[in-house]
């Protein structure tokens, strides 16, 4: 006998009563999964549009920065991000860098027109990820998110924080502090794109030169850093940073070498900048790290490089 000859059979001379109550109870967990789905693309779409609200256009960054100076004291506590820096360098997440609420941070981050989900994602697992247990507490503590952020904490290594940065040394390397840019490291990515770019990338810092200056930094971690952690993990993030350097700080894939150093050295907003008019689209943080992660693969720089820089 056949399999489904034999399935059919067996259904014809199971008990009615226990059809129907199999059904009904495949309807309910349908009916619950179907409200759960509806309830997850309601949230995900008031997110969308809550976040777009608050990109703004050139004319009203122009009114909104003078508002917002540059000022930077050296009790304010940093972190390894050049954007956050930035924005709390002037003004627009708390200045001394303590207690910062997952919502200032959201709200700050819309304003520089990141994608609203992916954001209330990446700071719910921050939020998460930070709370520090205390062995007071009941065992559950732990698994509440934080109510605030210093953005000091932002250093703890394999949240977010990796080896192999464009503008930080690595974590367990001479004891660095990765709230401090290297200025070496700024000013290498300057040269290295003055010496490359030609024609229309002249002055600019373009996605290639990123996948050769991260190249170089992981090799040259690989040669000084015993302790390297490049994981796969720490790979995604980078070519994530690539994206986010260049198509939020930056736009369509490069960044004037005048912004560049404003963001990463001086961690300030350039004043002939604004943010981007339109949110990120999703598609493009799904596609331009591949193409970050795939030429840093495809980049023929060697070591020697360095010596020219
Ligand atoms: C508009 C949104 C953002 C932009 C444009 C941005 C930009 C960047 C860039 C370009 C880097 C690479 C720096 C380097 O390689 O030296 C970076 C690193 C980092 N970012 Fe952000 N970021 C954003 C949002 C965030 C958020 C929401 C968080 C966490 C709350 C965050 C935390 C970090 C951390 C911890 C690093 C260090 C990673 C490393 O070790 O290199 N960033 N960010
Ligand atoms: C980076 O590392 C170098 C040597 O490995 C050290 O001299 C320098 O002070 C470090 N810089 C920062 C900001 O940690």
């Amino acid at each position: 006998m056949s399999k489904s000859k034999k399935s059919s059979l067996t259904r014809i001379n199971s008990p009615t009563s226990q059809k129907k109550s199999k059904s009904i109870a495949t309807r309910i967990i349908s009916t619950a999964l179907a409200v759960l789905a509806a309830y997850f693309v309601f949230i995900v779409i008031s997110i969308e549009v809550n976040g777009r609200r608050g990109v703004v256009s050139p004319d009203e960054w122009k009114e909104l920065i003078k508002r917002h100076p540059y000022q930077r004291r050296d009790t304010d506590l940093r972190s390894p991000c050049p954007m956050l820096n930035t924005l709390a360098n002037h003004g627009f997440i708390a200045r001394d860098g303590r207690n910062i609420k997952s919502q200032d941070l959201f709200d700050a981050l819309m304003l520089m027109g990141a994608p609203p989900s992916v954001s209330v994602l990446i700071l719910n697992y921050v939020y998460f990820r930070l709370q520090e247990p205390h062995p007071q507490d009941p065992l559950w503590a732990q698994f509440k998110p934080l109510k605030t952020l210093d953005l000091d904490r932002l250093t703890i290594f394999d949240v977010l924080e990796h080896d192999v940065s464009l503008t930080r040394n690595d974590t367990l390397l001479a004891h660095p502090d990765t709230t401090y840019v290297v200025p070496a490291y700024v000013e290498r990515m300057i040269k290295f794109a003055e010496m490359k770019n030609q024609g229309t990338s002249k002055g600019f810092f373009t996605r290639e030169n990123e996948h050769d200056v991260r190249k170089l930094r992981w090799l040259e971690s690989i040669r000084d850093n015993r302790n390297i952690h490049m994981d796969f993990f720490a790979q995604f993030a980078s070519s994530t940073e690539c994206s986010l350097l260049l198509d939020i700080i930056g736009r369509d894939g490069s960044i004037s070498l005048p912004h560049l150093k404003s963001f990463l050295l001086n961690e300030a907003f350039p004043e002939d900048w604004h943010p981007r008019e339109t949110t990120f689209p999703l598609k493009d943080l799904i596609t331009k790290p591949m193409i970050c992660w795939h030429g840093l693969r495809k980049s023929q720089v060697s070591l020697d490089l360095i010596n020219e820089l």
